[in-house]
């Protein structure tokens, strides 16, 4: 997408409204997916639930990252196979378990006493992981402080999650949106594996490795790229592999075809932000936008604002997304 089909939408649209390139998505997405190799990509749908994001995304192989009932509901209704869903979020409604639980979805997080006992009573033997919680130096929003339990903790969850009967399959972590600091990612990764390996000790056979979202995007500084930030935790997951008794394929499992098979890895990714990192990239004061109103090169700063979220009130969203 160029600016001037952005400025054809000004002449259209009321303001504010934001722009969401597919192209952009779609290559990103590819390059992502090809980065990870077997490892599978969850994207958050909380970061938005636009039906062409969701349907283009489907398309193209990515499971979700679903944190409510709603959501949960949403993508069912759009033809999303349960078993392409997670579920990240450690505290969760009785309702959304519940649903989840009769819906299929296999994968579910926690961090508490409380959570264990609501995954027990609404989805028996379901497939758990532990959100673990990590340094988020480096980041600009960190997540650590409401979400998480420390590794020994996290132990103790788990082994109380097999004992009440559900099956703990994993752990999880966020080093925090934007997060820029590379050494974050090894820590939270030696981290993760240090729960895993406790876990070992315990009996307990752990297949899943979570390791969230938190990727960075250029806005007023250089950020490390993706594709080297995947590339390095690709590269910290087989050294930990080697240097512990751990089976690799626990660690960094594979998808294969049709089943899930062994153990994986999962990404949970943002994509917007980088179909928003083109604009962002791109932006020089250029003709056209100088002949805009106010109201109009408003609307160009939120192009090139902060991450696109989920609106919390309808007073914050943009009136309209156009995709
Ligand atoms: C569980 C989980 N996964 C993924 C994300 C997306 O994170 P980010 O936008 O930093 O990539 C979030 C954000 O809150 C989250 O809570």
């Amino acid at each position: 997408m160029k600016y001037k089909d952005i400025d054809r939408i000004f002449q259209t649209k009321q303001t504010p409204f934001l722009v969401i390139d597919k192209d952009v998505i779609r290559h990103k997405c590819i390059e992502f997916k090809e980065t990870i190799g077997q490892a599978r990509l969850f994207y958050a749908l909380k970061a938005n639930p636009h039906k062409r994001i969701v349907k283009l995304l489907l398309e193209l192989g990515v499971g979700f990252e679903i944190s409510s009932q709603e959501e949960l509901s949403f993508l069912l209704s759009q033809g999303v196979s349960p078993q392409r869903l997670i579920s990240s979020n450690p505290v969760k409604t009785e309702g959304f378990i519940k649903a989840a639980c009769a819906g299929g979805v296999e994968f579910l997080a926690f961090d508490s006493h409380a959570e264990i006992a609501k995954l027990v009573q609404f989805a028996p033997g379901s497939k758990v992981y532990v959100r673990l919680s990590v340094s988020n130096e480096g980041s600009q929003w960190p997540l650590s402080r409401k979400f998480g339990v420390d590794a020994e903790e996290a132990v103790g969850l788990l082994i109380e999650a097999e004992k009440r009967g559900l099956d703990p399959c994993g752990v999880t972590f966020h080093v925090g949106s934007q997060c820029t600091e590379e050494a974050t990612w090894i820590r939270a990764l030696e981290k993760s594996k240090e729960v895993w390996d406790l876990a070992e000790s315990h009996g307990l056979r752990l297949r899943m490795l979570n390791i969230g979202g938190g990727f960075p995007i250029n806005y007023t500084s250089r950020a490390p790229s993706i594709v080297r930030i995947i590339k390095l935790v690709k590269g910290v997951i087989e050294c930990l592999r080697c240097c512990t008794t751990a089976k690799p394929e626990i660690i960094f499992g594979k998808y294969g075809g049709r089943k899930l098979r062994d153990g994986f890895t999962a990404f949970e990714w943002n994509c917007l932000e980088r179909a928003m990192e083109k604009f962002f990239r791109s932006q020089k004061p250029c003709p056209e936008q100088s002949k805009h109103s106010a109201s109009k090169s408003a609307s160009a700063c939120l192009l090139n604002s902060a991450k696109v979220r989920t609106p919390i009130t309808k007073e914050d969203a943009p009136q309209e997304t156009t995709v």
